[in-house]
């Protein structure tokens, strides 16, 4: 082989591996942009394979998706800020524009070391929220990457951890409860300090000494439909999914009841359903059902 023909095929072979790269499944680069923090606090690593953001005392970072979805189920993996990351929030969600906006709310808010983190949620239709649940986890997510996931089709939204469904929001549109169901969401993530409420209240400060925090993202799926506005519909379903599951029509069968049971039991540190101080003029209606889901 001469030499010329040996360097083309070398160069072939990196032109390959780098399309195989390029076109591989969750790319952070294909799928999303910084908006926040960009070159120093937020990057995108190892080909788009992984994506992490960090806080420090300047400020904190954050990105969204390039694509909106109307219905669909996004997952993500995400290991959080580890030690003493008390002051922290990592935010993972879902949300439209506007002041009549839909939004579908992971935020995890960081302890001390050895402490537990406290996983917040929240679900806004037609720009109101008020319906946080908050639960602690049932493993150290600063340890290992876990999955995050959003359910989200006509019939519910369904919040899992590791596929364990920890909250379910039910369309109750008969019951004159708004559904987040026609405003075409993105999904956004962001790192930054809330010490003046996240931790005990506000109590404990966020400890500069030991920034950079630093949070990671990785295996980004979004099986789901991708909202054109030029054609005001779904032009296409992103198809980079290894996954069978029908998110189309999933509700909670019966080992997802069981599931869900056993976290709201376990884990369950807050909800918004069980407050009768906050309502005393009486529980918000959706509250009937999701307590015997
Ligand atoms: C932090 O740890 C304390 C003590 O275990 C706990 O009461 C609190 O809920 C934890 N989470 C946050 C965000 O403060």
């Amino acid at each position: 082989m001469s030499s010329s023909s040996r360097l083309s095929s070398i160069l072939l072979l990196f032109l390959f591996v780098f399309t195989l790269i390029t076109a591989s499944e969750g790319n952070f680069y294909e799928n999303f942009d910084i908006t926040w923090g960009g070159n120093q606090r937020a990057k995108i690593l190892n080909g788009g394979q992984l994506l992490t953001l960090s806080l420090d005392k300047t400020s904190g970072s954050g990105f969204r998706s390039k694509h909106e979805y109307l219905f669909g189920r996004i997952d993500m993996q995400i290991k959080l800020v580890p030690g003493n990351s008390a002051g922290t929030v990592t935010t993972y969600y879902l949300s439209s524009e506007g002041p009549t906006h839909d939004e579908v709310d992971f935020e995890f808010l960081g302890n001390l070391s050895g402490d537990p983190y406290i996983l917040h949620t929240n679900v806004y239709s037609q720009g109101k929220g008020n319906r946080e649940q908050q639960f602690y986890l049932w493993f150290d997510p600063t340890k290992a990457f876990h999955t995050y996931s959003i359910v989200w089709n006509p019939q519910c939204v369904i919040f899992m951890v590791d596929n364990i469904p920890i909250r379910v929001f039910n369309n109750m549109e008969s019951m004159g409860v708004p559904f987040p169901s026609n405003q075409p969401m993105r999904l956004y993530s962001s790192l930054w300090n809330a010490d003046d409420w996240a931790t005990r209240g506000g109590l404990v400060k966020t400890d500069w000494a030991h920034a950079p925090f630093t949070a990671s993202y990785r295996n980004f799926n979004a099986n789901a439909c991708i909202w054109s506005s030029s054609q005001s519909s779904c032009a296409s379903k992103s198809t980079n999914s290894l996954q069978t599951t029908a998110w189309q029509d999933q509700t909670l069968d019966a080992p997802g009841r069981n599931r869900l049971g056993w976290v709201q039991k376990m884990f369950m540190i807050y909800n918004y359903c069980t407050d009768f101080k906050r309502f005393p003029q009486g529980l918000p209606p959706e509250c009937k059902r999701s307590r015997f889901l």
